[in-house]
């Protein structure tokens, strides 16, 4: 514990904002507590602070898992969301962290639809309170890519020479973005993305990875296969997708993971449209690492949570 408490972090809004000594030293800290010897943790530095979820989109496994980290940090969960609040009655972001705060909360943790929304409540907020991006728009959810690289390292303890796999809607996807940068700031030179032409991002030359436009050819020799949902509530009724059309044409079967790595890893942020990105038997099959992505979301949200009560 004594080492990590050097591990500081103001706020967590995406990846680029993260040295990979940071980043290493996060990945460390929660595998150190993978293993739990006590249902709470029993040096934590965290012990009655108040940290607040602040959900203004909904998520199962981001949610839950940042409320377990909380209660195995020994600290207080004010859940908010959306649904039920005085956002109904006109109340503005702003005003809502501050009651928060007035509360105790010591940490935000936020997902908000619109990008960029956890640096405008750092503006807002100031030092009042730390804190974390659990998801803005499309643009970075940064403890998504920390549990996948997590997971990845798991199985594969040297990153740098891996090939990894991206295939789906890029374009609507903070899991992507986050992941890749992650990926780049651990020395991943070769990060495959497939995905229709109508659901890449505009700028995709200027991101540190190959286009593939075949699947065959994308996760051929890959160590690691990421599907990403074809996330519709972010689409135009034009950018949808016949699902079955999809599955065909971009959909990880049985026989295209079959061209991956013998051991490869497939692994998805959830939640999981089965039968259109991902075929069942591979969703559930030997090589899946899915639900293990879920289960060390818990130790990797404590060890953000942690790095960011060091730093106040
Ligand atoms: C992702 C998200 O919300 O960005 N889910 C998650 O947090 N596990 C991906 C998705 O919704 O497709």
């Amino acid at each position: 514990m004594a080492d990590f408490m050097t591990t500081q972090l103001s706020h967590l809004v995406d990846i680029q904002s993260l040295s990979q000594q940071t980043l290493f030293a996060l990945l460390d800290q929660a595998e150190a507590w993978l293993q739990p010897s006590t249902p709470f943790l029993v040096d934590s530095p965290l012990v009655n602070a108040v940290i607040a979820t602040l959900f203004y989109e909904d998520s199962t496994r981001t949610r839950i898992s940042f409320q377990l980290a909380t209660k195995r940090l020994q600290a207080h969960c004010l859940d908010f969301v959306k649904q039920g609040s005085s956002v109904s009655k006109g109340e503005s972001l702003e005003d809502t962290a501050a009651n928060l705060i007035a509360m105790g909360a010591q940490i935000i943790v936020l997902r908000h639809p619109e990008p960029h929304t956890p640096a405008k409540l750092i503006d807002a907020v100031g030092d009042r309170a730390a804190i974390v991006n659990a998801g803005d728009g499309a643009y970075a959810h940064p403890t998504q890519a920390l549990l996948d690289l997590l997971t990845i390292q798991q199985h594969k303890p040297n990153l740098s020479p891996l090939s990894v796999a991206i295939i789906g809607d890029v374009l609507h996807s903070r899991v992507a973005r986050s992941q890749i940068s992650a990926l780049h700031t651990c020395g991943v030179t070769d990060i495959r993305v497939i995905a229709p032409a109508n659901l890449l991002p505009q700028d995709i030359n200027t991101w540190p990875v190959t286009l593939e436009t075949d699947i065959e050819q994308g996760v051929s020799e890959a160590d690691v296969v990421i599907c990403l949902r074809l996330q519709k509530e972010r689409m135009s009724t034009e950018q949808f997708p016949d699902n079955q059309a999809y599955y065909h044409q971009f959909g990880l079967s049985p026989q295209r993971l079959a061209l991956a790595k013998p051991d490869a890893i497939v692994m998805h942020p959830g939640p999981i449209n089965r039968n259109v990105e991902i075929a069942d038997a591979v969703a559930d099959g030997k090589q899946s690492v899915i639900l293990q992505q879920v289960h060390n979301g818990i130790v990797m949200r404590m060890a953000v949570l942690a790095a960011l009560a060091s730093a106040r």
